[in-house]
């Protein structure tokens, strides 16, 4: 549930959100639980299909975010916007053959951080009309180390969240940040064996984390083991390199 208004440092109520890959899994479990924050609108983006469910505060895009007519016409489209949720994501499991992995990585690599960073540009303009804008990006705990059978996914991932920290230097007017989740039962994860978050709970921690305008949200169980061990570190660097060469 939504923590009590007075505790936020940022309110979601009358707020207008853009979510990608809104229709399904943790894009989904995202739209149904801002919903409980009462937003003004929030703009859920599908590429295929719009999702299950309906609601008068929700105004179905169609968006594919490696299309660049479908950002440029759905960037023109939204007058007013708070907060821009980057949730899209597809997972290709390690290939054998070289030149299909590096076809693969590059196919990731256009979906988790030159696609992103375009829809960014694209909307930045609106985004700074807002009195508190904010940019979250959908990373994974996965950007911090490899993970066997999937090391392309990983390296997208790690370009996302150093992508995510050149975005504070960017833009300081805008809070951007990333949220680290660990293994989660979507279709992403259909088939796995590893125990796995729940995405309506860790669409809840998400959003409390939103709220709290942190810069790194880490969700479930998997994601706060990889934060104690990590957490602290990234952050006191990311802060150590902001005058690395200027001295
Ligand atoms: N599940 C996990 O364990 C986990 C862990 C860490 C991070 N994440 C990240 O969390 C995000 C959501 O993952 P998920 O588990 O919810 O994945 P999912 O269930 O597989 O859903 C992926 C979503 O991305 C959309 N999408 C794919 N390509 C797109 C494109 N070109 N333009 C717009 N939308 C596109 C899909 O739309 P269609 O329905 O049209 O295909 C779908 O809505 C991803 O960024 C993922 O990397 C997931």
């Amino acid at each position: 549930m939504p923590m009590a208004p007075g505790s936020l440092q940022f309110d979601l109520k009358d707020r207008s959100v853009l979510i990608t890959g809104a229709n399904r899994g943790l894009g989904a479990a995202l739209c149904k639980t801002i919903l409980q924050y009462s937003p003004k609108i929030i703009h859920a983006g599908y590429r295929t299909a719009p999702g299950d469910f309906e609601d008068p505060l929700i105004n179905w895009c169609q968006l594919d975010i490696q299309d660049e007519a479908s950002v440029a016409a759905v960037a023109a489209s939204i007058d007013t916007l708070d907060v821009l949720i980057n949730n899209a994501g597809i997972l290709m499991p390690t290939a054998a053959d070289p030149v299909k992995e590096r076809a693969n990585l590059e196919a990731m690599m256009d979906m988790h951080l030159h696609s992103p960073l375009r829809l960014i540009d694209a909307l930045v303009p609106t985004l700074q009309v807002s009195n508190q804008p904010m940019i979250v990006n959908m990373i994974s705990m996965a950007a911090f180390a490899s993970v066997p059978g999937c090391e392309g996914y990983c390296i997208s991932k790690a370009a996302l969240h150093a992508a995510t920290q050149g975005l504070r230097l960017k833009h300081p007017d805008i809070h951007c940040g990333g949220v680290y989740p660990g293994p989660t039962a979507t279709d992403m994860t259909a088939g796995s064996t590893a125990p796995l978050a729940d995405a309506m709970e860790s669409a809840a921690a998400i959003l409390s984390g939103l709220c709290e305008r942190k810069t790194a949200i880490f969700p479930d169980e998997a994601a706060l083991a990889v934060e104690s061990l990590v957490g602290a570190g990234v952050a006191t660097l990311e802060q150590q390199f902001t005058t690395l060469l200027s001295d």
